[in-house]
């Protein structure tokens, strides 16, 4: 197998969680355990601060500091991991749908208060979608969080996957005493705001063993065994193939913020976590071994700077070898294109690099050639399916406020739509163009991106609708009716397909029966 040894050894995941779970302090906790980053506080900065939404430069400041941090890459017991970040900002949340597309396994985060949360759910309908390997952490253990039993019930249910208890608390909250790592026998007994260190476990081979007793006290000892009894019961030892099918989720317990319970994850990570995987193409299936080159662009990032219009696009390597200087094949402008300054991640500082395999992400400067989904080969025509665009939820038209600039102004929206910043639609058989977004904040990047870097003013007037919906029929005619009768409603997005704009669900309920061979579809494929 070409490059094996470079394919075995990587390991390439998001951490992904709704705001506020943990994400940014779990990342933060790996990095000082792996030994990447020697501070704490270091991985703070990437955050996108809450409540933020009339200061969006910020924002845009801080996703510019993000890019050195959209990809860690480092090494932990021989295993090269690059860990993708994602903006824990739900206006951003396709940005994170994306980079779901790139990676190969994720660690959820869930707060063990909260429970199952909005963006929760919407993030593992992507990883469900892609059959993505899921590590569930439940976090905040030193808070007063729901029953146990409840919670992993509450999370099967509303995220539709079986759930496999890795480690089990004892307690939580202020009483809250450690995890017993079903797995591997041990008790990992909690310290607040500690390095855990191995004095903190206490290997027990047989949950009978007294010792139990006189770490936990009687009472909580009986309890532990209970559970034990009655989880391992149900449960039995973990099936690594169903992880990797996305069937079953292994579950561990703690606290990112003492740093409680990282260590029997990341330990575990390693072991099962899938190495690059091979990929669906509009041709055919590639695998990480193929000799040739091939990878997609998952992320496009702006230059913060005006007067550099120049941006980084990410590339995912899915097989062969990615070189510097060596002409790849741009599959949508058929051209033969070479990078001379390609960057790798590792340690979170850029870095040029010579050489990147499959699992890796390449950071490639990028004049305006590359949008999302783009493929890179070396010389066969193909596009990576499965990078879908979701529908938006706040519609907008976009209204010119200076005619001399319309030429700047469409060239800007395509622009910025090719990054991902939004969803641009074009009223059907009209002139009208329509951006949609998941958040509000999206708008007012792109008002002050238009004027400051295209110098295009734009005012947005909102419009009525709630869902995009991508449409299809097996039968022309009923779709040429269809389109003729609800003109008003329909659109096209960049790539010609037809999008139906819904008022509200009642709406799009009625068309749906109304239209038995309509096909609604809420989610696109940019390529088809
Ligand atoms: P996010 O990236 O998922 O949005 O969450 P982040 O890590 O920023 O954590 C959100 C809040 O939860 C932070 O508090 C963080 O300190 C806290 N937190 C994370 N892990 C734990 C945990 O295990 N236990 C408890 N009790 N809290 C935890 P904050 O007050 O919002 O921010 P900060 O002032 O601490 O930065």
């Amino acid at each position: 197998m070409k490059y094996e040894n470079e394919i075995n050894k990587r390991r390439t995941f998001a951490i992904i969680s709704h705001p506020d779970a943990g994400k940014t302090t779990l990342t933060e906790k790996f990095l000082l355990f792996v030994g990447a980053i020697q501070t704490a506080g270091a991985v703070k900065s990437n955050k996108i601060k809450k409540f933020a939404t009339s200061d969006f430069m910020e924002i845009e400041r801080q996703r510019g500091i993000s890019v050195a941090t959209s990809v860690m890459s480092f090494e932990y017991k021989g295993i090269l991991i690059n860990l993708l970040d994602t903006p824990g900002h739900k206006d951003f949340a396709e940005d994170t749908y994306r980079t779901l597309t790139a990676v190969d396994s994720v660690i959820l985060v869930i707060d063990s208060v909260n429970g199952v949360e909005e963006q929760t759910r919407r993030l593992m309908e992507v990883c469900r979608m892609r059959l993505t390997p899921v590590i569930v952490f439940i976090n905040k253990m030193d808070r007063d969080g729901k029953n146990r039993f409840d919670l992993l019930e509450e999370i099967e249910k509303e995220l539709k996957i079986e759930l496999h208890p890795m480690t089990w608390p004892i307690n939580s909250g202020k009483d809250f005493k450690g995890v017993y790592d079903l797995h591997n026998k041990s008790l990992v007994l909690f310290t607040a705001n500690t390095k855990a260190t191995d004095e903190d476990t206490v290997k027990i081979d047989d949950i009978n063993n007294p010792l139990l007793d006189d770490k936990l006290g009687e009472k909580d000892a009986a309890l532990l065994r209970e559970d034990v009894e009655l989880v391992d019961g149900v449960h039995g030892r973990l099936q690594v193939d169903d992880y990797l099918s996305g069937k079953v989720a292994p579950v561990f317990f703690g606290s990112a913020i003492n740093n409680f319970g990282v260590r029997e994850m990341l330990d575990t990570f390693i072991q099962i976590a899938p190495i690059p995987q091979c990929r669906e193409t509009s041709v055919r299936e590639i695998c990480p071994d193929e000799e040739k080159l091939s990878g997609f662009i998952f992320k496009i990032h702006a230059n913060l700077d005006p007067k550099h219009r120049d941006r980084i696009a990410f590339l995912r390597v899915c097989s062969g070898k990615f070189e510097r200087n060596k002409y790849f094949h741009h599959v949508r402008l058929d051209k033969d294109v070479r990078f001379s300054n390609p960057y790798t991640f590792l340690a979170r500082d850029k870095d040029v690099i010579e050489e990147a395999y499959p699992g890796d992400v390449v950071g490639l400067f990028d004049t305006g050639n590359f949008k999302i989904g783009d493929t890179l080969t070396e010389g066969e025509d193909f596009y990576f399916t499965g990078i879908p665009s979701f529908s938006p939820e706040i519609f907008k038209e976009v209204l010119n406020k200076d005619p001399m600039k319309t030429k700047q102004l469409e060239k800007g929206l395509l622009q910025l739509t090719d990054e991902g910043v939004a969803q641009l639609f074009t009223q059907f058989g009209g002139n009208k163009k329509i951006i949609g977004c998941v958040g509000e904040l999206q708008f007012e990047v792109i008002q002050y991106r238009l004027l400051h870097e295209y110098s295009a003013s734009v005012q947005f007037n909102t419009l009525p609708f709630y869902k995009a919906c991508w449409i299809t029929s097996n039968d022309p005619k009923k779709l040429d009716e269809f389109i003729r009768f609800k003109h008003a409603n329909i659109a096209e997005d960049k790539d010609g397909h037809l999008v139906y704009l819904a008022q509200s669900e009642w709406y799009l309920n009625t068309e749906r029966n109304n239209n038995p061979d309509i096909e609604f579809h809420f989610t696109s494929e940019i390529h088809k």
